[in-house]
Formats: C-alpha cells, sequence, structure tokens
C-alpha cells in the first residue's frame, strides 16, 4: 500500500517561499517533497504567463450527499428510485455563505475577480499571471515536464493560503497536483476484414462460433440476451465521453451498421464540445471514440447518444476536461442516464492530493443521485495501472482512478464464449477510498478465498474494483472503411452502459424511475442476474496478480449482465420479446466494403454548443 505521506510545513518555512504580508498567518494546503515520479523539473516559468487557477471550496454537506445517494440507490430502502433535484443535490454541495464570503474578500483584496464554473458555486475560476499567483498563494510556480509524454505543466511543490480561509478553501488547481495524462483503456488494436454478418438458424441458446474470437455487436445480442428491437422511451438517454481531440465519424457508424446491424433503423448519434473539443463528426474518427459510439449506438438500439468531446483548450492536462465534463453535465437539468467513459489515471498520483480525488468521486456522486448510472472502464494494465507498466514489479499494485470511487460502477473485461478474464483487465483496491458497505460482504468472501495470495501488495480496506466486466477483446470496428479489432476495458465499459440504457429503457416506459447509482443493487439482489466469471487473471508488478473466482473478484467483479435476469430483477417480468434468442437469423447477408462510406455527414458544431443533431 502507498503510504499517504503529506509533508506538514511549518508555517515559519512557507513564509519562506514568498510572503505576501509578513505578518499574516498561513494556512499550507499541501507540500510535496519530490517533484513526483515521472515528472521532471524543466526550469522557471515565465512571470507574465497567465495561469488559470480553479478554487474548490469547501462543500457544506458531503456526507450528506452520501447518504441521500445510498438512501435512494439501495433497493432495500424506500427512497429507492426517488432521485434527487438538480436543487436538492445542490443544496448539498453548495459552500456556506461564509465561505463564500471569506475567499472572495480574499480575492478582492488582492484586485482579483473570480466566477463560479460548477452550478453549487462550489468551484471558482480565477486567471492571474505566475507573479501574482506565487504572491497569493505563496508558491513558487515553475514549469515541469511528464516525461513518457513529454507535455508540460506549470506547476509548484507547495502553496498556502491566509490562515483564516481554512476549513473555508478547500484546495486549489493546478498547483502541486502532478497527474500523468489520462489513458485511453484501447489501445491494443489489429486490422481485421469487416465480417460479413451471418444468415444464420441458431437453436435457441447457442452463439456463433466466430465470437470466440471477434466480437460484433450480434455476438454481444446473443451472449447477454440484449434485445435487438429498437428502444423506445421519451427520455431516455446515453452519454459517452471522449477525451483529448477524440471523434467518431458518422460515416464509419453508418456503414459499421449497414453491415452489422442491417435491422438497425437510426444510426445517429449527437455530439457536443467541452472545452473547444472537436465535435464535427465528418472529421476523421479516432480508435477510441469509433470503439465508443459503435458500440454503444450498435447495441442500445435506438437510445438517443451523446458523444461529449472534451477537448484540451485549457491547457493543464486531462484532469481539467475531466472536472470541466462533470461540472458542465451538472448544470444540466436532464444530463444522460448512463455515462460511459474510457479513458483513466493511474491513481498513484492521486495519493498526495486525496482532495481532488474526492471531489471528482463527489461530482459522480452528485449525478448518481440525480438518476445518472456513471460507468467506467477499469484500465488495461492488470494490476499495474490504466496500462501494462513494469514501473511497479516488485512493488504494490498500482489501482486506477476514478474505478477506485465508490460512487460509480467499475467494468472490466472478459473473452472467449465460454467467458475468462481477459488478463489486461485491471482490478484491486484503492489506496484512497475505503470499502463501501454495500461491497463488504463480497470482498470479504474474495480476501478469504485469496488467503495470503498478494499480501502486502494492496491494501485489503480499500474500495475494491471492477464492479462488473463485459467482453473486451477484439471487438470489430470500422475506422475510415477499414475494419479493426479493437480490445481493451474500453470495449467493455460501453457494452455495459448499452445494457444498462435498454434496462432504463422498459423502467421509463413502465413509468418508473431509471435505475442511477447501480452497486447497491448489483451487489444484492443483482448479483444473480450476473454471469459469475471464475477463470483467468490479471498479471502485473512481476505478480501473477488476481485470480477471477466464483463470486465477486479483482478481475472480472460480479461477472457479466444477462439481460433477461437484470430486466425481471428490475422491472418484475420478462422480456416481452425481440431479444436476439428470438430473432435468430433475421440478419441478412451484407457484404462488407472497405470504400469510402457514401454517406456525407454534414456538421457544423460550435464549441459549447449543446445537442448538435446530425441529420442523414
Ligand atoms: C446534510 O444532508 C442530509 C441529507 O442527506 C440532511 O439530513 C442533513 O440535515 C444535512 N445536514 C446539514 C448540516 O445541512
Ligand atoms: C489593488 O488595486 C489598487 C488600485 O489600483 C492598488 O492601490 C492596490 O495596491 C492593489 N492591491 C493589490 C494587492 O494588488
Ligand atoms: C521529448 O522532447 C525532447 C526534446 O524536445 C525529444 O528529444 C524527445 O524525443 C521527446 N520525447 C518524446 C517521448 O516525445
Amino acid at each position: 500500500m502507498v503510504a499517504a505521506g503529506l509533508l506538514v510545513l511549518s508555517s515559519l518555512f512557507s513564509l519562506a517561499l514568498a510572503a505576501p504580508s509578513l505578518q499574516e498567518r498561513r494556512h499550507v494546503v499541501r507540500a510535496v517533497q519530490d517533484v513526483p515520479r515521472g515528472f521532471s523539473y524543466l526550469g522557471k516559468a515565465s512571470q507574465e504567463q497567465s495561469l488559470n487557477l480553479r478554487i474548490a471550496l469547501v462543500q457544506n454537506n458531503a456526507t450528506g450527499l452520501e447518504k441521500a445517494l445510498y438512501d435512494v440507490s439501495n433497493p432495500a430502502s424506500e427512497n429507492y428510485g426517488h432521485h434527487l433535484t438538480k436543487a436538492e443535490v445542490e443544496a448539498l454541495v453548495a459552500p456556506s455563505a461564509e465561505s463564500v464570503q471569506k475567499v472572495k474578500t480574499w480575492l478582492s483584496n488582492n484586485n482579483i475577480t473570480a466566477q463560479a464554473i460548477s452550478p453549487a458555486g462550489d468551484w471558482l475560476s480565477i486567471n492571474v499571471p505566475v507573479s501574482k499567483a506565487n504572491a497569493l498563494l505563496s508558491a513558487d510556480f515553475n514549469e515541469y515536464t511528464h516525461d513518457a509524454s513529454n507535455k508540460t505543466a506549470i506547476r509548484t511543490l507547495a502553496y498556502s493560503v491566509p490562515e483564516t480561509l481554512k476549513g473555508h478553501l478547500a484546495f486549489v488547481y493546478p498547483t502541486t497536483q502532478f497527474i500523468e495524462p489520462a489513458k485511453k483503456n484501447g489501445p491494443i488494436f489489429k486490422a481485421v476484414d469487416l465480417p460479413r454478418a451471418s444468415k444464420r438458424s441458431r437453436s435457441k441458446r447457442a452463439v456463433d462460433a466466430s465470437c470466440d474470437t471477434q466480437i460484433t455487436p450480434s455476438c454481444l445480442q446473443q451472449l447477454y440476451n440484449i434485445p435487438t428491437t429498437p428502444a423506445s422511451a421519451a427520455g431516455n438517454s446515453l452519454g459517452v465521453s471522449g477525451f483529448g481531440g477524440e471523434i467518431p465519424n458518422q460515416d464509419d457508424l453508418t456503414e459499421f451498421l449497414s453491415v452489422l446491424r442491417p435491422d438497425a433503423t437510426d444510426g445517429t448519434f449527437d455530439a457536443v464540445s467541452v472545452d473547444g473539443g472537436n465535435a464535427d463528426t465528418s472529421s476523421p474518427g479516432t480508435t477510441e471514440a469509433t470503439l465508443d459510439i459503435q458500440y454503444t449506438v450498435g447495441v442500445a438500439t435506438n437510445v438517443p447518444t451523446t458523444f461529449i468531446s472534451v477537448g484540451n483548450q485549457n491547457q493543464d492536462g486531462d484532469l481539467t476536461g475531466f472536472l470541466d465534463i462533470i461540472n458542465s453535465l451538472l448544470a444540466e437539468d436532464n444530463p444522460p442516464l448512463v455515462l460511459t467513459t474510457s479513458f483513466g489515471f493511474n491513481e498513484l498520483g492521486f495519493v498526495q492530493e486525496q482532495d481532488l480525488a474526492i471531489n471528482l468521486c463527489n461530482a459522480y456522486g452528485q449525478l448518481g443521485a440525480r438518476g445518472t448510472s456513471i460507468l467506467f472502464a477499469s484500465g488495461d494494465g492488470g494490476v499495474s495501472g490504466p496500462q501494462a507498466s513494469d514501473a511497479c514489479d516488485g512493488q504494490a499494485f498500482e489501482p486506477t482512478f476514478p474505478s477506485g470511487c465508490p460512487f460509480l460502477t467499475s467494468v472490466g473485461s472478459t473473452q472467449g464464449i465460454k467467458e475468462t478474464a481477459a488478463d489486461f483487465s485491471s482490478g484491486g483496491f484503492s489506496n484512497i477510498f475505503a470499502q463501501p458497505d454495500y461491497q463488504a460482504d463480497a470482498v470479504a468472501g474474495y480476501l478469504k478465498t485469496l488467503g495470503t495470495t498478494n499480501q502486502g501488495l494492496f491494501n485489503p480496506q480499500g474500495r475494491a474494483f471492477p464492479d462488473v466486466s463485459a467482453q473486451g477483446v477484439n471487438f470489430v470496428v470500422d475506422i475510415g472503411g477499414q475494419g479493426q479489432g479493437v480490445s481493451g476495458t474500453s470495449a467493455s465499459s460501453p457494452t455495459f452502459a448499452s445494457v444498462v440504457a435498454l434496462l432504463n429503457d422498459e423502467l421509463l416506459n413502465q413509468g418508473k424511475s431509471p435505475l442511477g447509482f447501480l452497486n447497491p443493487l448489483l451487489y444484492s439482489s443483482g448479483a444473480a442476474a450476473l454471469n459469475d466469471i471464475t477463470s483467468g487473471s490479471n498479471p502485473g508488478c512481476g505478480t501473477d496478480g488476481f485470480p477471477a473466482v466464483e463470486g465477486w473478484d479483482a478481475v472480472t467483479g460480479l461477472g457479466t449482465p444477462d439481460f433477461n435476469k437484470l430486466l425481471t430483477l428490475v422491472t418484475g417480468s420478462a422480456a416481452t420479446g425481440g431479444n436476439a434468442a428470438s430473432t435468430a437469423g433475421a440478419v441478412s447477408t451484407v457484404a462488407a466494403t472497405t470504400d469510402a462510406a457514401t454517406v456525407t455527414a454534414s456538421s457544423t458544431a460550435a464549441p459549447g454548443k449543446h445537442h448538435h443533431h446530425k441529420n442523414n
């Protein structure tokens, strides 16, 4: 386990950094001893360079948010499904009037005006030159590089604020946070031919043999009893997030569907932009975004789907985008009912920045309390972080973030018709977040089975992940008319999200609430509606990693979805028809094509403009 070794400096030392006023008592918010692993000092920052700093204020009732989230998400609670309104959630996380007043007075005394950037007012944003930031925060901002990516960042190793702000100002970002860029969890790909959808007459429950080595939407429908019939509920929605310029191409999707889902009637999605992200769906498609859209639109048939493209306008790294997408969704009256994200971080970078990790986790909790199911790919590095790495060989396992946040559903990967764990499927135990009650029994059973295996390499009291899993190896996608096979937990999260969106459809049609935060349901009655995966493991850090076993495990979670069983569980009634088993043979034979696609998507997406609809 990684120790959260915060170095608390004396106020004397912080005065020595840069003193705005020698008489003023200072509160050291954070001080790190050394430049964190993976980063190097580059040089002095220009004193004139403008910094965009975000100030997180202390939320007045974060405990109340957690309580409210569980109250509406636990099937045993009488308030199950009675999700909170936007205003109710904001009231829980808004800072107190005193906190707002103190922080604003401090800023205005320094001739700085702040803007609120979250609907609850718990985040403020200021723009100041480096010289002023240094004086305001007794900081020493300099340039650092992230060695692996060569990305530069302006950071300080310590900062403080007037002591009167203690208990009111939580932290400032970016200051001491050295966070590696987000990793896409689907980097493993190879060229394949787009398979022809086969005309088949198969007996009930049989799955095409090709699904053992190559996954198509039809394979997922067969494996998981996912209906092929179009969703129809008004108000249903599914959000897919993308970072760092990732964008899916509409023509690729259209061609993909014509080959692999010829029965599907609607093959469009909306694209919206956050932080100047590219939302022009006539741009060449990128791998991750293509996978994520082709396996949401291609599986959650007819569920209105929005791709949220997060750009790098703020230059502060991917974490800024993670904050901005959530604040922009929290500002919406109707955020998507399901959100899938196939990007994540190594949790190591957050261990000394727990306030930041907790703030983001609470933001997922806010959306969950309002009725959104938040799903994240668990990561592709087994027990060695979001991507395979030997940096931890012989040392503690490296969990991923935000999978360690207890307020979301983390999705790992399986493979094969007789499903077994995919060896890259990240799983383990958070070093930041404590184990939530809802998984205590399941995890205790697993720890007992583990015995002394991996003892000392992970935190057995931590929040354990993933929660569930789905196929993740060799998904066929169409990029620019070329078939590719893509693997990663990036494939699994959109798949599971599509199942949730189709369950929501039945619920909404019956006048019921959407599922919202899933875990309390999944770890109780939900476990029996999942396929338990009991073989495979996720090696890393020079070990065999964790084994998949009967019951919950730190590779495949509780298992993969069985739509029919889940539907019976959540609605009390079985599917009314139209699932894959009852429409076997409906898929016609369509030749794969590698020509340029023929449909032209017209797109004039503007940053910040929501719901730019594609007309085809
Ligand atoms: C915090 O929120 C909870 C709702 O979960 C509420 O019962 C409690 O009264 C709130 N506490 C304060 C101090 O506002
Ligand atoms: C704020 O602006 C006023 C007027 O320009 C100036 O007198 C004062 O010194 C400034 N204060 C700080 C802290 O920069
Ligand atoms: C980083 O930049 C340096 C100098 O510009 C260059 O030599 C090096 O190859 C770059 N490394 C990577 C990983 O791009």
